[in-house]
């Protein structure tokens, strides 16, 4: 899961994978094409949001898109495009490039929709993303586990 600080939008989509992937082998990871809060826990408003809802994020540390996670990773979910532009430059080959998907166009397929960047609004720019975010886990977690 990616965007751009991997504080506010990615650990949300983090954790609720983990959840509705409970019982699963997959490891499910987050971070931010950008360092800018490197080693942070998520933004307090995702964390509460996430809370409010069962899931608990504040163990989550943010970290860097690195290259080597094309190598360990099948699917790339990314929160918006120009995290979508700026993970695909740095893909090596058609393969990694393939990897990378917009996450809303797991619900709305091919409209390449942002989950809008929550970080300078209010309480209720997080609830609609977390709203968002749980729908298309939904869709991703029948995918890569149908018997949950
Ligand atoms: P995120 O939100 O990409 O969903 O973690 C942001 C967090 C911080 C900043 C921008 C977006 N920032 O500019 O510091």
């Amino acid at each position: 899961m990616v965007c751009l600080g991997n504080i506010c939008r990615s650990p949300l989509a983090e954790g609720i994978l983990k959840y509705k992937l409970n019982s699963s082998q997959t490891i499910v990871d987050s971070a931010g094409t950008a360092a800018y809060h490197q080693g942070e826990k998520p933004d307090v408003r995702s964390i509460a949001i996430a809370k409010k809802n069962g899931i608990d994020i504040s163990k989550q540390q943010a970290r860097k898109f690195l290259v080597q996670d094309f190598d360990e990773f099948d699917y790339i979910y990314v929160m918006d495009n120009l995290n979508y532009k700026n993970v695909l430059k740095l893909a090596r080959n058609e393969v990694e490039k393939s990897k990378v998907k917009l996450i809303l166009n797991e619900i709305f397929p091919d409209d390449n929709l942002d989950v809008p960047d929550p970080y300078y609004g209010g309480d209720f720019g997080f609830k609609k993303v977390y709203e968002m975010l749980d729908n298309a886990c939904d869709i991703i977690a029948k995918k890569i586990n149908p018997n949950e």
